[in-house]
């Protein structure tokens, strides 16, 4: 990875922990971190980079190369909890070797008091621990641990501040994700993230609209606006996303991720209407039967799910829907189950995210009795995904002769001089060009449809 210089102001805390870098080591130590979970945790990360490579670190892809490794962790399912603790075991070998490298488990999973009574008791190598809102004291734990010799495990819960003063660091020029709100008040039955996130805030539009500017200007193509429903965003979203629209640049806007109870016909128009946001919604429906959805807490029905994506695709037939869907809730039968697989035939997404139903201590599902194995789990997550399969590779063959515009940001995988990039619609196209074409928009005339992506040629 690259050291990318950080235009911000440094904190007197960030200060003083450069000062102390600078006296300890020869050359700029080295930091590797490993991000699990969502889009916004990975943004959390690129803030937490922002801020250590203010006080002088550098990043590294190698963890044995690293004088401070940070975990970024996530607690929505059991198996992202239980790779956290696998990694902090191969860590505790590095620890052993090298005596002064620190180690820092922060994110979802951390704030839990549960999880950090765990690595308080058990995993005595960790130094620092932190939730997801004490981003900013990094630094000062970080300078406690070097000259203290002591751990620093604490969980902060500022939970009505944003915090504007973090810059990013991105190391993808091209493609930003810029948060637009933080938190989820939706309570879902199942989903740790209310618990771990706290409750909705949302940035000021002048501040998210001021950072897509710098990173327009600064030749970003594609802005990806995040937070867990953005159409609550409290300021308006289709509002938002109208002044965003109006930012002079070459560039699209994609978001995520919306909530059916709160995505209708304003929000579809809003796509329709506005030229740089891509014809694209991700909408997770979780589940294709309404008494599921009702003990989910979703607040919608099968029925008013379909309205929304019948609406869209009355106005644009070719109108890409991808979703998330969980399978294996407690109590589900396979006649429910199956509900799900109709609604997938119907609705014709162009992907989707599923995943199997993983109980998490302190939701309102866990009280529940978790009644389906882990076999039979498995066994529907694969009948799924071979029933999607089918279901996208019958959906992009009516792409075939018509123009799409591909943001091409990688060598292709179907051939030698291919380029990769995602259409608006969200789709991967692959085509023959120049790597002088890579970041740039290009129209691309579709050839031909493959089970997972479209095959094309410049027009
Ligand atoms: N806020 C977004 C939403 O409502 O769609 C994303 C939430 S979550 C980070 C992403 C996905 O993880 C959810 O849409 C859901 O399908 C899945 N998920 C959340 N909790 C889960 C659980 N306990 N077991 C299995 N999947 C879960
Ligand atoms: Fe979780 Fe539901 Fe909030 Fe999404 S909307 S983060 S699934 S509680
Ligand atoms: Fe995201 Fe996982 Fe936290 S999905 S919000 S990193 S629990």
């Amino acid at each position: 990875m690259k050291n990318l210089s950080i235009s911000c102001v440094p904190s007197l805390s960030e200060e003083k922990l450069r000062q102390l870098i600078l006296d300890t080591y020869s050359r700029p130590p080295a930091c590797h971190i490993h991000t699990y979970g969502c889009a916004q945790n990975v943004s959390d990360s690129e803030k937490i980079m922002g801020i250590l490579s203010g006080c002088g670190y550098v990043f590294t892809d190698k963890p044995e190369n690293a004088d401070l490794i940070v975990l970024n962790t996530c607690a929505v399912r059991e198996n992202a909890h239980d790779r956290v603790f696998g990694n902090l075991g191969i860590f505790k070998k590095l620890k052993e070797q090298k005596g002064d490298l620190i180690i820092c488990v922060c994110g979802c999973m951390t704030q839990q008091q549960q999880v950090v009574d765990t690595i308080k008791e058990s995993y005595k190598y960790v130094d620092i621990v932190f939730g997801t809102y004490g981003a900013k004291m990094l630094p000062d734990m970080i300078y406690k641990v070097m000259t203290e010799k002591s751990r620093v495990l604490h969980l902060y819960s500022e939970g009505d501040l944003i915090s504007e003063e973090m810059k990013q660091y991105r190391s993808d020029k091209v493609r930003a994700s810029v948060p637009i709100m933080y938190g989820c008040n939706n309570f879902c039955s199942y989903c740790i993230v209310p618990y771990v996130r706290g409750r909705e805030r949302s940035r000021e539009v002048s501040a998210v609209c001021d950072e897509v500017k710098q990173l327009v200007e600064n030749g970003c193509k594609e802005i990806t606006l995040l937070g867990q429903n953005v159409n609550s965003y409290g300021y308006g979203f289709t509002s938002l996303l109208e002044k965003i629209n109006a930012i002079d640049g070459d560039f699209r806007i994609r978001f995520l991720s919306s909530h059916p109870k709160d995505a209708g016909k304003e929000l579809i128009d809003a796509i329709l209407s506005l030229d740089k946001v891509c014809k694209h919604l991700h909408l997770p429906v979780q589940s294709g039967n309404d008494e599921i959805l009702k003990k989910m807490n979703r607040h919608y029905t099968a029925q008013d799910y379909l309205d929304i994506v019948d609406y869209a695709r009355s106005k644009d037939p070719d109108f890409s829907f991808t979703t998330d869907i969980i399978v294996g809730f407690p109590g589900e039968t396979y006649e429910q189950f199956c509900d799900t697989k109709k609604l997938l035939h119907r609705v014709k997404f162009d992907n989707i995210f599923s995943y199997v139903y993983s109980k998490r201590s302190g939701t309102k599902a866990a009280e529940l009795e978790d009644n389906v194995s882990d076999k039979q789990k498995g066994l529907l997550l694969r009948e799924l995904l071979d029933e999607q399969r089918v279901i996208t590779e019958d959906w992009l063959k009516r792409f075939v002769g018509k123009t799409l515009t591909v943001l091409p940001t990688e060598k292709g995988r179907t051939g030698e001089n291919r380029l990769s990039g995602k259409s608006d619609e969200n789709i991967i196209v692959e085509f023959d060009g120049g790597e002088r074409l890579i970041n740039t928009f290009v129209k691309v005339k579709i050839i031909k449809s493959m089970n997972w992506a479209l095959l094309g040629e410049v027009l």
